[in-house]
């Protein structure tokens, strides 16, 4: 039977360890999105198919995909009892720019009660809460059902070859409910499970001009400079209501009753703290809602890279031939990543003037997902919570966005439970990002009260 007061002696007694295990996997730097770091992303899945054996698997394998391997292991003890199946990335977004990391990002460093490394939130650090888990309930016997991991190594370019897998691996993967800790909570005093992602539409822009680039004075006043133009359709993109302005854009936009959004607003959130962290000197969301309303339930149009042009030291007069923009927007139920993404290309080509030609090139997306309160595994991971922290979490829509949770949903019929840990606050995909040793041995902790409260619900049911 699976204890509190065990857990926590358990980690009192192996803490320094359960951080150094850490730490090792912090070294690799497992970069999906370079290929300069293939070799390094292989040996972080060979890493974590060990550290899955020492840990209690029966069995780990490393599945190899057209990209990056997938890192697959189980344990069932019984196949009348019910299964819970792990889902987390061991890969990392780059570090750059490196020069504003206070320490090497692929060098952790515990400082302030926090471990600094590129993936200390941004999964290793969370995902890993789960293999100690697993670790207490095989040595301590208390293992009290079926448990599954699928731990990849794609997640932050788009879990394209995930998605395959996974549609190819239906009964292999077969289990109750999908645990996963890659959100964030409010708070360290204040929990949170997330019942909300967004969706993801990304797109590049490349808008030309002339056929070259141009000296700027001969030609500009009589030649539509690129950039210019391109800072032009982009700010077009919204009006002064902070509404996108795409035709159709929010046509499938789910309405949230007043009552909901009465609830929602009952998490606490200081605006002037939120100011006051960020140096911003004011909020800005789409008029008629919150800033939080705005991260949660209302979708977004963002320039996340724009170039062109002379970028170089000192003054260099040119008139650029292209210009090009990268935006993401985010999506809400029941917008489509496909449908959003043609909305944009047929839109921009509409406003397109005459002097430029405009390219609008795809990348990965992913869709929205809602997750509801009221079954066996929202139940189990809030008891969990209630007894981890103390109080009862508050469920909360999340901003990001994890595209595999509606695939998984779509393909093997299963919700995910959102059970993360990390703080906002934690710079994740930032320079000196980090995480709490307080948030990675409470997720160890709450872990196995999850898996105790989720069988009984079972046994009940
Ligand atoms: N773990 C994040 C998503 C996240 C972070 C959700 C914080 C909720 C709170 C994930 O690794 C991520 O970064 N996802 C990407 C999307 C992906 C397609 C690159 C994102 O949200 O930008
Ligand atoms: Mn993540
Ligand atoms: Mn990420």
């Amino acid at each position: 039977m699976i204890q509190r007061d065990d857990i926590l002696s358990y980690i009192e007694a192996n803490k320094d360890r359960f951080l150094e295990e850490l730490n090792d996997l912090l070294r690799i730097p497992s970069v999906s999105a370079d290929p300069a770091y293939k070799a390094d992303v292989q040996r972080c899945a060979e890493v974590v198919k060990d550290r899955l054996l020492e840990s209690g698997a029966a069995m780990a394998e490393i599945h190899s995909t057209a990209g990056h391997p997938i890192v697959y292991a189980e344990k069932i003890i019984d196949p009348s009892l019910p299964t819970v199946l792990v889902y987390g990335h061991y890969d990392v977004q780059p570090a750059d720019p490196v020069e504003l990391w206070d320490s090497p990002p692929f060098e952790p460093v515990i400082k302030d009660g926090k471990i600094y490394a590129r993936g200390a939130a941004d999964d290793k650090g969370q995902a890993y809460m789960h293999v100690k888990a697993l670790e207490f309930m095989t040595k301590t016997n208390t293992l009290p059902c079926n448990v599954k991991f699928m731990i990849e190594g794609e997640e932050e370019v788009g879990s394209e070859n995930l998605g395959i897998w996974v549609k190819n691996n239906k009964e292999k993967l077969s289990a109750d409910v999908i645990l996963i800790s890659d959100t964030s909570i409010i708070a360290n005093d204040t929990p949170s499970i997330t019942v909300g992602l967004r969706g993801l539409s990304y797109v590049e822009v490349e808008v030309t001009g002339p056929n070259r680039d141009l000296h700027s004075g001969v030609y500009g006043g009589a030649v539509a400079n690129p950039a210019n133009t391109l800072c032009e359709l982009i700010a077009s993109l919204k009006d002064e209501d902070d509404r996108i302005t795409i035709e159709g854009f929010y046509d499938d936009v789910e309405e949230v009753s007043a009552e909901d959004r009465a609830e929602m607003a009952k998490a606490p959130f200081d605006e002037e703290d939120f100011k006051r962290e960020l140096k911003i000197g004011a909020t800005r969301s789409e008029n008629g809602f919150s800033p939080m309303e705005g991260t949660s339930i209302r979708p977004t149009l963002d320039v996340n890279g724009i170039w062109s042009g002379y970028i170089g030291e000192g003054a260099k007069t040119v008139l650029p031939s292209k210009a090009y923009a990268k935006i993401s927007m985010r999506l809400v139920p029941f917008q489509s990543s496909a449908k959003i993404t043609e909305l944009f290309e047929r839109h921009l080509k509409k406003i397109a003037p005459d002097y430029v030609q405009v390219k609008v090139t795809p990348h990965h997306g992913g869709e929205p997902i809602v997750i509801p309160t009221d079954f066996p595994g929202y139940l189990a991971a809030s008891k969990a919570m209630e007894e981890s922290f103390g109080k009862t979490p508050i469920p909360e829509r999340s901003g990001g966005s994890i595209p595999i949770v509606a695939l998984f949903e779509e393909v093997l019929g299963l919700k995910s439970i959102l059970l993360g840990f990390s703080l906002n606050s934690d710079d994740i995909h930032s320079p000196n990002e980090h995480y709490g040793v307080f948030n990675y041995l409470k997720g160890i902790e709450t872990i196995p009260l999850f898996y105790k409260h989720f069988v009984e619900a079972h046994q009940s049911a």
